[in-house]
């Protein structure tokens, strides 16, 4: 997915997804939504409990010192709320966010742009910080380490290099993939933190959370079905939380029950752990074609007409998560519980010794 962004409107380009019902990516229409529901303050932020934590240490000792928060790293699948967690940090800071993306960080000027624009204390968000250029990474490190830009002027033997101070400010990178960042880029971020799949429980907080803004009415049980099909991602449950409310309105009252969500997801062909088609041809591939793996990421993305990047990112981190699928160093595997699961009962029972 690439997102352009300037200060504080995303603009998402390419790549729109076919089954964005329930892939966590970022699309444009999402985008309102997404804010409108979006918490603000930690109080209203659920889950990632651990986290939320140590952050609101590290942003109590940074306002008591009256310097910035130490530029922060998050990481982990798309969809688990870092966007939201780099906003509620600058409310609790009481500083502004400028939010962007790598992908829209590919000239120079566009990080220097950016940089320049910076007032004192304000925080940078970058989206997807493991898809920034060489460029753009060398001209982040003196802005990090010593809040200056070393800009070269002239030409080859009269080349000069200018030192201009930027005001102190806080770098948040996100990136759903912690190893592509390199090391020294990595090196430089005061806080690291994993952002963590959410449990049944905080997504029926979440959903009826959302449910109360949007004036949805929802039952507990109702909450709890929903939440149990979201792949532990909050994106995902808002955005089946209305799915469910579209059919709850034309085929009931409105009232969104259990009975309610199940028809209604699984009319959207959800099953109980959240996987959709593409989630199912993958796994199924895999099974039927390949005898259970281990067979290549690219000749799966290619059987099932997916990019390698969509499966890494949307598919993968969930089915792993869930135990239904491994990495292995010669490809991906599906475990018991994929067979299980998709009700290759023969197939399981008859070969599970020779397959596993
Ligand atoms: N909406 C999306 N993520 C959320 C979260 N962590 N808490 C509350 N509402 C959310």
């Amino acid at each position: 997915m690439s997102i352009i962004a300037d200060d504080n409107d995303f603009k998402s380009i390419s790549e729109k997804k076919k089954n964005s019902v329930v892939k966590a990516e970022t699309i444009e229409l999402d985008k309102n939504f997404e804010n409108c529901i979006r918490p603000k303050s930690f109080d209203t932020y659920i889950g990632q409990s651990a986290l939320k934590e140590t952050l609101q240490i590290s942003i109590e000792a940074a306002k008591k010192r009256k310097l910035p928060l130490d530029h922060l790293l998050f990481y982990g699948p798309p969809g688990l709320g870092k966007t939201t967690l780099a906003g509620v940090i600058a409310e609790q800071m009481g500083v502004e966010i400028k939010i962007t993306s790598a992908p829209a960080l590919e000239r120079p000027r566009d990080i220097i742009g950016i940089l320049m624009s910076l007032k004192g204390g304000e925080i940078l968000f970058i989206d997807e910080i493991h898809r920034l250029n060489k460029v753009a990474e060398e001209i982040l490190y003196p802005a990090m380490e010593d809040f200056f830009l070393d800009m070269t002027t002239g030409k080859s033997q009269t080349v000069k290099t200018l030192r201009v101070p930027l005001p102190k400010f806080t770098l948040i990178g996100a990136t759903t993939k912690a190893g592509e960042l390199s090391g020294p880029l990595r090196d430089r971020f005061g806080i690291i933190h994993r952002l963590e799949f959410y449990t049944e429980n905080e997504l029926a907080q979440v959903i009826k959370r959302t449910a109360g803004i949007l004036n949805i009415e929802i039952t507990e049980e109702g909450a709890h079905a929903i939440a149990r099909r979201s792949r532990g991602t909050p994106r995902i449950a808002n955005r089946l939380v209305k799915r469910v409310s579209d059919y709850a309105l034309v085929k009931h009252d409105g009232k969104i029950t259990e009975d309610v969500a199940n028809k209604s997801l699984d009319i959207l062909k959800i099953d109980e752990y959240g996987l959709d088609n593409t989630d199912r041809s993958l796994l199924k591939l895999i099974i039927e074609k390949y005898n259970g793996g281990p067979v290549g990421i690219e000749t799966i993305a290619a059987a099932i007409g997916e990019d390698v990047r969509t499966i890494e990112d949307v598919c993968e981190p969930f089915l792993l998560q869930a135990g239904l699928l491994q990495r292995t160093p010669r490809g991906r595997k599906v475990s018991p519980a994929a067979y299980k699961h998709l009700k290759y009962k023969d197939l399981y029972y008859n070969e599970q010794q020779n397959l596993f």
